[in-house]
């Protein structure tokens, strides 16, 4: 029985190897040569080139605008938002492969275009749920250790230290004991951000069922179903509409260039050949910041207080704003408003605006939401601080999961944690391919900046 099975694998493995749609590893295979042989010339020929200069008020202010890294998988332009390969959201609405009957795309496909810069079609996308699904289960001690955590301990350590856990299953680190060949890193590199991207759903399922439910996962992952459908599973939610807003929310929330806090730590971390899993969990460390990813937790609070401040009546819009500014005015931020990069509302709000209004119009919370997005960049631009008054993506996704009676908030950054995995991991891999090497900037001290400044009057 069981050789008769081995030889079905086999089998199998030789029909994908050889029909015309390569698996995302194979198509990797196949584009890597010319990309690495582009950043070669690259360097060779220009080299020298200036592409971006710092200002002593830029290293002060946390390097905003220094062009200084490379990371392949998305670029961010301030005025149109995030591009991932080249694709605005609504493009990769439109092109990526959908679930049976869906309108929304499969995170599997946009994990196949970051990694690729392709759209994938809807087999290799198919295929992909499948290999994620055979690369799903925990091992039993992580299982039991996340069952232990206290209910005390935020949703957000509990993930970083069950990533932690599940490095002792890291390819890479027990391919780098043995010795690899540089050029060979990419692949160990890429097998334990599949893993890892695979096992995401059962951790955060269960972080979750431990904090607020009864301890424990009943779904199994189903090779049939797509990543987030069983992941919505595991969570203990079953129905359609949810499946879909959970395959918008982690499609967007996957990478926003390599800049930001998430994705720069896991890229820096990673430079000293961390594996995945380590580099990775650095990165959910800066995701659990509240002017970062807990930002979705804080939106979610403050609008809840706000909702009960108004004791849940519809007011104007010089009541909402007066409300506001008794916030700004005690020194607080309006969490989900402002951004490091974009100067305009974040695309990311407005597909999940849209998927609001298509599928829950009159719901209270989402009409509030609405009359903060009339109110707030108002009232952000008078007070004339911040650089960019418009909403983020933080602003809206905690109104969608409230909806659908997801209702813990403290959860919230796990979600985007799980969908992050799939951005990071893949630069990760490219960083590997292109041999990027340790990261080691300069620093210098306020008296070589004194001395600097004064020499150069
Ligand atoms: C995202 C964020 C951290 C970007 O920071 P930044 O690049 O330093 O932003 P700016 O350059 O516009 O900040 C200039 C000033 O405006 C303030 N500001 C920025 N956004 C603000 C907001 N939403 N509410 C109130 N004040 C804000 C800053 O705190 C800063 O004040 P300071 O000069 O007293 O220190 C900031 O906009 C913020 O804190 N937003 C709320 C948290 C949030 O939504 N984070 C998720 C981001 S995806």
């Amino acid at each position: 029985m069981f050789t008769s099975l081995r030889r079905l694998n086999n089998l199998n493995q030789f029909v994908r190897y050889y029909s015309s749609e390569p698996t995302l590893k194979q198509r990797l295979i196949q584009i890597i040569p010319a990309k690495v042989e582009q950043v070669k010339q690259l360097k060779t020929e220009h080299g020298d080139k200036i592409i971006g200069t710092c200002t002593v008020a830029q290293a002060y202010g946390g390097m905003r605008s220094v062009k200084s890294l490379v990371t392949e998988t998305s670029s961010l332009d301030p005025e149109e938002g995030i591009r991932f390969r080249g694709f605005t959201i609504p493009e990769c609405q439109a092109k990526l492969p959908k679930a049976p009957g869906g309108e929304e795309p499969l995170p599997e496909g946009i994990l196949w275009l970051l990694m690729t810069g392709e759209i994938p079609s809807e087999s290799q996308v198919k295929q992909l749920s499948k290999d994620l699904a055979a690369r799903s289960g925990l091992p039993q001690f992580v299982t039991e250790m996340i069952q232990k955590f206290p209910k005390t301990m935020h949703p957000m350590s509990q993930l970083s230290a069950a990533v932690l856990a599940l490095q002792s299953g890291s390819k890479f680190t027990q391919a780098y004991q043995k010795g690899i060949k540089k050029d060979q890193y990419w692949d160990a590199t890429f097998e334990d951000s599949l893993d890892l991207i695979a096992k995401l759903p059962e951790v955060a399922a269960l972080i979750y069922r431990n904090t607020f439910k009864d301890g424990k996962v009943s779904h199994k992952v189903d090779e049939n179903l797509d990543w987030s459908a069983n992941f919505n599973r595991m969570l203990g939610f079953n129905s359609k509409e949810f499946d879909e807003l959970m395959r918008l929310y982690l499609t967007i929330h996957t990478d926003h260039e390599g800049g930001n806090v998430s994705a720069h730590t896991t890229h820096l971390v990673g430079s000293a050949l961390s594996d995945p899993y380590l580099s990775f969990t650095a990165g959910m460390c800066g995701l659990a910041g509240p002017l970062h990813g807990l930002a979705n937790q804080e939106v979610l609070t403050w609008t809840l207080d706000l909702q009960k401040k108004l004791n849940n009546q519809q007011v104007s819009n010089e009541k909402l704003a007066e409300v506001v500014w008794e916030g700004l005015n005690a020194g607080r931020v309006v969490p989900g408003f402002g951004h490091a990069v974009l100067r305009k509302t974040d695309p990311r709000y407005t597909c999940q605006r849209e998927f609001a209004l298509k599928h829950l119009p009159n719901d209270p919370l989402f009409k509030l939401v609405s009359q903060i997005y009339e109110v707030v960049p108002d009232v952000l631009t008078k007070q004339g601080k911040t650089k960019n008054p418009y909403p983020n993506v933080d602003a809206h996704s905690g109104c969608l999961l409230q909806y659908y009676q997801l209702k813990e908030h403290e959860y919230y950054t796990v979600l985007f944690g799980v969908s992050r995995a799939i951005g990071v991991l893949s630069s990760l891999v490219w960083d590997r391919i292109l041999s990027h090497p340790i990261e080691r900037p300069k620093s210098v001290t306020s008296e070589w900046i004194a001395k600097f400044c004064q020499e150069s009057k």
